[in-house]
């Protein structure tokens, strides 16, 4: 049986979700794919484990396996690996460690499935284009809102036709703490110090709460879908700190939900977009999208008008979306 190594950079909440569904799917992949599938390397910031034969369960679960210094180049240049999951830190100014991993993975020629978004956001294009290049593919479910499909929405479900608006809640953090405003009353404070007891939102949560997270997902799905060459620094941006007891007061009144949505005008050669605070009424599928919910609206102009809406939003979630990504990668091995 053909063997298929997987590398997995970044082993924190993603990457050790996504090695234990590998794991457990094994038997299944070897009967639907005729593949065996092994994981021979994992790495964190300072450590990882590379093993030709495959990595047991036991070695990844125990830290004290981990060598020191099997991580950055020593990793990605060495691991005999046919796929890279990427699942490291996000920094959309640098790209972060994902920047180099992908790189040198598609050079490489292994395919890739990124989690992480920064690298993606800072220059998918041009990863793409390596990966053409390469002839190796580069798939990033698990960076553009996960659980919720929106690459494959626009790439796969709406080929053949042309999507001339795109509208998502693609941060459920953001769209938690809006629901919480209006339905409980909260104030913006209450709101995120109860995502933050949750663990739904970070301890800094500037990332979400300014519209940053939002802003990331949006550039990497404009620039991978219509070349759009947004920026994540300069694109037009709002977050949701500013919203006051006032203002819930006023939406409520006129029956307006707010939600913090990425947004994509394409028509002719000319794509904008940006982050806005949207006020939706109540007939709008958007106001049903309570909590932690994500949505995606596209508008095309020969299949008319879709929505997409909910898949859970945790970790879990985004490990399987990886793996989806990773099924996909595997049917399309000759
Ligand atoms: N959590 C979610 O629900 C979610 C959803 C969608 C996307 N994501 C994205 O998925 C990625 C991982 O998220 P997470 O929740 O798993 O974060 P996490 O628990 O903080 O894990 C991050 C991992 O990256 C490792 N790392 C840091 N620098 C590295 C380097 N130079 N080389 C290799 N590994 C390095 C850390 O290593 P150490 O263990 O040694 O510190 C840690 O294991 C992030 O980019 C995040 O934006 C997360």
């Amino acid at each position: 049986m053909k063997r298929i190594n997987v590398a997995i950079t970044g082993f924190g909440s993603i990457g050790k979700r996504v090695a234990t569904l590998l794991m457990a799917r094994h038997q299944d992949y070897r009967q639907r794919f005729s593949l065996d599938i092994r994981i021979t390397g994992v790495c964190g910031a300072s450590a990882g484990l590379i093993d030709a034969n495959g990595i047991s369960r036991e070695r990844l679960e125990d830290r004290h396996s981990f060598v020191p210094s099997v991580t950055g180049p020593t990793f990605i240049d060495c691991v005999p690996a046919d796929v890279l999951i990427e699942a490291g830190p996000s920094d959309f100014r640098t790209g972060g460690p994902a920047l180099a991993y992908i790189r040198t993975a598609l050079r490489r020629r292994m395919h890739v499935i990124a989690i992480s978004k920064g690298a993606l956001a800072l220059d998918v294009e041009g990863l793409l284009n390596e990966s053409h290049r390469q002839g190796v593919s580069l798939r990033f479910s698990g960076a553009t809102a996960a659980a919720l499909p929106t690459i494959d929405l626009l790439q796969y479900n709406l080929a053949g036709c042309r999507v001339t608006q795109v509208e998502a809640i693609l941060t459920g953090t953001t769209n938690l703490i809006l629901s919480e405003m209006m339905d409980q009353g909260c104030t913006f404070e209450e709101a995120l110090q109860n995502a933050q007891r949750l663990g739904i939102a970070e301890p800094d949560p500037s990332y979400d709460v300014e519209g940053w997270d939002t802003a990331c997902k949006l550039t990497i799905i404009a620039n991978a879908i219509f070349k759009a060459g947004f920026n994540v620094q300069s694109l037009p941006r709002t977050g949701i700190r500013h919203i006051s007891p006032n203002d819930v007061q006023i939406w409520k009144a006129q029956g307006l939900m707010p939600r913090l949505v990425g947004f994509i005008n394409h028509s002719g050669d000319a794509t904008d977009g940006g982050v806005e605070l949207r006020l939706f009424p109540q007939d709008h599928p958007f106001t049903y999208a309570h909590g932690k919910m994500k949505a995606i609206r596209v508008v095309t102009d020969e299949m008319g008008e879709l929505c997409v809406m909910g898949g859970a939003s945790d970790p879990l979630a985004t490990a399987a979306a990886a793996l989806k990504d990773f099924e996909h990668t595997l049917a399309s091995m000759p």
